[in-house]
């Protein structure tokens, strides 16, 4: 790519280079290019003839995002529940049907002023905990994570957040590290068959953080065990869109208060809510 500097060549230049390797080549030329200039869409429309500085940087974005790297890896910075959070290869990006499992959680909880104790199994970058920190403002939360990595960043975004009085991280396998009682259990465990084959960009993110075993919905029906175990008053959790009839099956003769399952927006089974 020879050396271009204004806004006008540099969106052409983008993204004839990434045409043939991504789709909307175009238009993640004017993403990548407004991460970088750390600008809005009505800058870049009438500043099209705007020098742009650091341009090698923003070249090294664009060639590993023709390798498929996410977006999101790239630029550090993901958009979930209308804020902006921290990301990088380690914990897996923010899914958008994740907001779905955050309301099913708020609408559970009448009391918004409750001190209750939420753990949140498989935190990840720390997305769920934080949302719901800042919505119920005296409950106390524990994150655990398998990985250090993704602890490591759900720590960066709790900082940015103020949250590091609220939200204690625990590394661990499902309930391991913790002795506390549970009010609220909440998790959006990795749930895919070990033996699916995902899309290639997949391949950034962190496989324990997809992949749940040979059937797929083992740490989901772990997670179940404890909460009958433990008698955990709420549960509620995602899982992938053909686990419904299991969880039920599992569930039929236990003694439980209720079970409610929700769909994503493309309306596909994707999490319960078990009130045990
Ligand atoms: C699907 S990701 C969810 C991350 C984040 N909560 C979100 O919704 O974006 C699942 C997370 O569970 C973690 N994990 C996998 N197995 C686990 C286990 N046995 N115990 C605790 N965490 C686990 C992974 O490391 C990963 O961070």
């Amino acid at each position: 790519m020879q050396e271009i500097t204004v806004v006008k060549d540099l969106l052409k230049e983008i993204t004839q280079t990434l045409s043939p390797h991504i789709e909307r080549a175009s238009r993640e030329a004017q993403l990548l290019l407004m991460a970088h200039l750390n600008v809005d869409e009505l800058w870049l429309i009438t500043h099209q003839s705007e020098v742009v500085q650091d341009v090698d940087k923003l070249l090294s974005w664009v060639k590993r995002r023709e390798k498929n790297e996410p977006f999101e890896y790239i630029t550090n910075s993901v958009s979930f529940y209308s804020e902006e959070f921290f990301i990088k290869e380690g914990a897996l990006i923010p899914r958008p049907e994740t907001e779905i499992l955050i309301d099913e959680v708020i609408k559970n909880v009448e009391d918004k002023a409750s001190a209750i104790t939420f753990v949140e199994v498989g935190i990840g970058s720390g997305i769920i905990s934080i949302i719901l920190a800042r919505h119920f403002l005296n409950a106390k939360f524990i994150g655990v994570d398998i990985s250090q990595d993704a602890l490591d960043i759900a720590k960066i975004n709790i900082g940015k957040f103020g949250l590091e009085k609220r939200i204690e991280l625990r590394l661990g396998s499902l309930l391991e590290p913790i002795e506390e009682d549970i009010d609220y259990l909440v998790s959006n465990p990795p749930y895919i068959a070990d033996a699916e084959v995902l899309e290639s960009n997949l391949d950034y993110e962190p496989q324990n953080a997809l992949f749940g075993g040979l059937i797929g919905d083992e740490i989901i029906q772990e997670l179940l065990e404890c909460v009958l175990k433990q008698k955990i008053r709420f549960f509620s959790c995602e899982m992938g869109y053909d686990q419904k009839d299991k969880i039920q099956r599992y569930l039929k003769d236990k003694k439980i208060k209720s079970l409610e399952f929700y769909k994503d927006l493309s309306d596909f089974d994707r999490g319960f809510t078990l009130k045990a």
